[in-house]
């Protein structure tokens, strides 16, 4: 298969979750998508990492983000895992977490670890998944990769302000400067003229005829965390 790249369509697949079986795509429907995995159940940082991600529920939905992960093991490992991020974290996950004991999944979006990388994320010689994050746009198109080893858990803040930037992007002719935060300065589109972006923004500000800051219509009010 052709490597997942951005704008590549999210292949399709049916699987076992948390909240029921699941036809990817139809789990998506017309929401954005956050497609996340794990290496294991059990294991020390996914369990932080979950937990954030059920504290951060609301921040994905009012972004019409579904989340939903993936570990390589069981329907009845991930119920008594979800109990324990629970309690742990003192949450209600309630996204659903893909059971992918075959690594099915794992292996169509190339999340599997390589088995010289990390010796502590291979069992029996089967590596386990990276930390992979698939940001998928209602249209079923990745628009976003992050590959992170087993040691390093994520920053959620991270992909809500990168989803940010990119829903941002699709409405308005911008890109987005160097840990840029909503309600900050944007940068115009490189294929838009400075006379047109002054029709569009309010201000524009000129760096270098190739480095245009500009701020918001009112309408794009800032995203409150
Ligand atoms: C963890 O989640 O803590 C972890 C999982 C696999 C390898 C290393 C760390």
């Amino acid at each position: 298969m052709a490597p997942l790249r951005l704008g590549s369509v999210a292949p399709d697949f049916s699987a076992e979750t948390t909240t029921g079986p699941i036809k990817f795509h139809d789990f998506i429907g017309d929401s954005w998508a956050v497609l996340f995995s794990h290496p294991a159940d059990f294991t020390p940082v996914c369990t932080t990492e979950l937990g954030e991600v059920a504290k951060l529920a609301p921040q994905f939905a009012k972004r019409s983000v579904k989340v939903i992960g993936l570990s390589t093991n069981d329907l009845a490992d991930h119920d008594r895992w979800v109990d324990d991020i629970n309690e742990v974290n003192n949450v209600n996950l309630a996204f659903p977490i893909i059971a992918d004991k075959d690594r099915d999944v794992a292996t169509l979006y190339d999340m599997l670890d390589s088995v010289e990388h990390d010796a502590s994320n291979v069992v029996n010689g089967i590596p386990f998944t990276v930390r992979s994050v698939f940001v998928i746009d209602p249209a079923k198109k990745i628009r976003l990769i992050l590959t992170y080893p087993a040691s390093c858990g994520r920053n959620f803040d991270e992909i809500l302000r990168a989803i940010d930037s990119l829903q941002l992007s699709d409405r308005q002719p911008i890109a987005t400067p160097a840990n840029w935060q909503p309600g900050g300065e944007v940068i115009v589109h490189v294929s838009v003229s400075t006379e047109k972006a002054k029709q569009i923004f309010p201000e524009v500000r000129e760096a270098l005829p190739y480095l245009r800051f500009a701020t918001l219509p009112a309408e794009e009010g800032e995203e409150e965390k």
